[in-house]
């Protein structure tokens, strides 16, 4: 079912008791919020998931991780997997940031497998991409978020789409202070609900819900969110401030 969505991408920020603080003030300022159909989402670093996904216990916070390997376990230092992060309450993981992608040598056929460890372990993602700056200028940017899906995600099964969340997030306004315009968010949004139609049909591309992400802020989170394909944003740094991100879950 489509749904509206805040969700906070820490990234590699907050130690231990910056974690701690965080998800106290977040969960103090949406107390006093009616946010029936909204769903509140944040993704700290590894180190404090399992300690963030306690603290956020019995209140609106949904805990998340950043990534996930997509073996079952073995020989790969450094990296996570999803048992691992079932053990301990994580039922969502975000997937393709562009982060990934573009320093971690996260391809369409890597994050195709990792969508498929995903749907195995009957877990959600929230799968990102989006155009490159120099994309959108020679006007291929519709071209690459259509590749980044069929590559990425349109061999699972049309059941398999009440686990997918999709993150639109053009990198040029990643961290960057660009933000897309409300109309850019929503006609790229408009062509991949009508993407998903073609392959999957009417029901699936009206009911999955798209999340845009890209400089995301209290004061033009509103506008954005107020079309129609916009179903919430992926939020980085404006997500660190409980202040701001309380601000932009009000938007929604
Ligand atoms: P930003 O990051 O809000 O800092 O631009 C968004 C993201 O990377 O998801």
């Amino acid at each position: 079912m489509r749904q509206k969505i805040v969700a906070g991408n820490w990234k590699m920020n907050n130690d231990k008791g910056e974690t701690k603080q965080l998800i106290k003030e977040i969960k103090k300022s949406i107390k006093k919020l009616s946010l029936k159909d909204t769903r509140v989402i944040v993704a700290p670093t590894f180190v404090h998931l399992a300690s963030a996904v306690k603290r956020a216990e019995n209140t609106k916070i949904e805990v998340v991780a950043q990534n996930m390997h997509q073996s079952k376990n073995g020989a790969f230092t450094g990296e996570i997997s999803a048992d691992m992060l079932k053990s301990i309450g994580v039922k969502t993981v975000i997937l393709g940031h562009s982060e990934r992608r573009s320093y971690f040598g996260e391809t369409d056929a890597i994050l195709a497998e990792k969508v498929n460890a995903v749907l195995e372990n009957d877990l959600e993602t929230i799968f990102c991409f989006g155009e490159l700056l120099e994309d959108r200028k020679s006007e291929n940017h519709f071209i690459v978020v259509e590749s980044q899906l069929k590559n990425g995600l349109f061999h699972i099964e049309a059941a398999a789409w009440k686990n997918i969340v999709l993150a639109y997030e053009p990198v040029w306004a990643i961290g960057t202070g660009e933000t897309a315009s409300p109309e850019q968010a929503q006609e790229m949004h408009a062509f991949i609900r009508s993407i998903i139609e073609k392959r999957y049909g009417k029901d699936i591309a009206d009911n999955v819900s798209i999340l845009y992400g890209g400089s995301v802020k209290p004061s033009n989170a509103e506008e954005i969110f107020s079309k129609p394909d916009v179903d919430g944003g992926l939020i980085g740094g404006a997500a660190l401030n409980a202040e701001d991100f309380t601000a932009i879950i009000k938007a929604i």
